[in-house]
């Protein structure tokens, strides 16, 4: 396997590919979260995908275990363990390639051919969980603030979408830390979602990757 495209491409992005056999070992010093379907992952430089397909490939295995009986819960299930998957990456060949390689490890497992409407869904799903942007500056492409999707499984076949900013996610960390001037604040009185949607189903996700967008709840 290549760990680097060019010697440029090193020298202006930093880009070095960590070996697989390093990746594992390090996934395995936090195993018990790596098999936690809903769980979540947060790669900031995420390249394509060296540490989120194993993970993913994790929460397959652990999805086959509990779930491999049926198919309903199976399927519902691998796609909350992909919802729980997050990347940023600066680079937008980087990117595609990233969100390619998730949807083949998804697709793969439950035999889903482009036209299914899990497939679309699970597309929809990389498409804003896989975010082209900047971590330092947490902007994407665009120049506006990365929104980082909160999805949730209610069960019976139903998702929900809430919508946050990575800025302000990230400010929360500091807000909750000991001896903090804010840390007896409750968090949901600062950090509300800049969106909730209503739950939907896969079908209704599938739409959304065809362009259509999610009614505010
Ligand atoms: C060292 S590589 C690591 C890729 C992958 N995480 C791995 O371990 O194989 C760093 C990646 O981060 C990307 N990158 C560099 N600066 C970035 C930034 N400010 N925001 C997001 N991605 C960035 C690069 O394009 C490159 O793909």
């Amino acid at each position: 396997m290549n760990l680097i495209k060019s010697k440029k491409r090193v020298a202006d992005h930093g880009e070095v590919f960590t070996p697989p056999w390093l990746v594992e070992k390090m996934l395995d010093l936090v195993q018990g979260e790596t098999e936690r379907i809903d769980a979540r992952f947060l790669e900031p430089a995420c390249g394509s995908g060296n540490f989120l397909v194993p993970i993913l490939q994790r929460k397959l295995a652990a999805v086959e275990v509990k779930f491999g009986k049926s198919d309903f819960e199976k399927r519902h299930y691998a796609l909350a363990g992909l919802m729980c998957c997050y990347g940023i990456e600066l680079l937008d060949d980087n990117i595609a390639e990233c969100r390619a390689n998730m949807l083949e490890v998804f697709a793969e497992y439950l035999g889903l051919n482009e036209a299914s409407d899990l497939y679309r869904a699970a597309s929809f799903v990389l498409s804003l969980n896989l975010i082209h942007g900047d971590a330092m500056t947490m902007r994407d492409t665009d120049g506006s603030p990365i929104a980082v999707v909160e999805w949730g499984y209610l069960g019976k076949g139903k998702f929900q979408r809430r919508d946050f900013r990575l800025d302000v996610l990230t400010g929360m960390a500091s807000f909750s830390a000991e001896g903090s001037l804010f840390a007896s604040l409750g968090k949901h009185e600062i950090f509300t979602p800049t969106r909730v949607y209503s739950p939907v189903t896969v079908n209704e996700l599938a739409q959304f990757a065809n362009g259509e967008t999610g009614e505010a709840a």
